[in-house]
């Protein structure tokens, strides 16, 4: 027999009853939260189609990573609005400087690298993204202290912003850029790997490479699967 009274029982039935609503409320308020940010940023970015859906691009990225380091749910969420929202800064940058063709000048480049502090700047208004000013505000720093915009070193860097970083470097390795061609994947991974310890973090790039070769692999497979499904409906 149960040692909780009828009374008892009644209470933590309404009590799991109330929770259960309480997260199913907190995740609607979530989900609707992140598709607000997505449709907002792949409007911002339409109008350019060097960036044209980067930074949706960046979130799948980041997640991936997110995931296999079985990161929490909120963790999971900060690390995709951060990701999503890591160029907003870029607002504030000439689009004679955005859109140049060739290298930046030193004193271009200064101006370039003031967009992860206007995007924290940005970001810092808003409560609700008080936990997702770091990772932008410090998603350009590199392991060896060379990066912006406060040099910071090694495990100094926010996990989210090494996470951030990998996941935009791949990106803008393996798209158009006024400059340059994609590169192929390959040549990406490749320059991941060369990179990793002073610029990149390397256990955060080996499972990085990892999960993308593994989801492309998935992606091949379905895609012969549908091919032969079809063939099959067809025969
Ligand atoms: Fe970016």
């Amino acid at each position: 027999m149960s040692v909780h009274s009828l009374k008892e029982r009644e209470l933590l039935n309404a009590f799991l009853f109330l929770l259960k609503g309480y997260i199913t409320l907190e995740d609607q308020f979530h989900a609707l939260f992140r598709e607000a940010v997505r449709s907002i940023i792949s409007a911002l970015e339409a109008k350019d189609p060097y960036t044209h859906g980067h930074s949706l691009r960046v979130s799948e990225y980041a997640l991936l990573i997110g995931e296999a380091l079985k990161l929490s749910k909120e963790e999971l969420l900060n690390l995709e609005l951060g990701a999503l929202l890591h160029d907003v800064g870029k607002i504030g940058t000439p689009e004679h400087i955005l859109l140049k063709p060739g290298r930046l000048t030193k004193e271009e480049f200064e101006i370039m690298k003031k967009h992860p502090v206007g995007s924290a700047e940005i970001l810092s208004h808003i409560e609700l993204l008080k936990d997702v000013v770091p990772i932008v505000k410090y998603h350009q720093e590199r392991m060896d202290g060379l990066g912006y915009p406060d040099g910071l070193k090694g495990d100094q860097i926010p996990l989210l912003s090494r996470i951030v970083y990998i996941a935009d470097a791949f990106d803008a390795m393996t798209s158009d850029r006024p400059y340059r061609k994609a590169l192929p994947v390959q040549q990406a991974y490749d320059e991941l790997l060369r990179c990793a310890g002073d610029q990149f973090d390397p256990q955060l790039a080996a499972l990085f490479m990892k999960a993308h070769q593994q989801k492309k692999t998935l992606q091949h497979e379905s895609h012969i699967f549908s091919r032969k499904q079809k063939r099959k409906a067809a025969a």
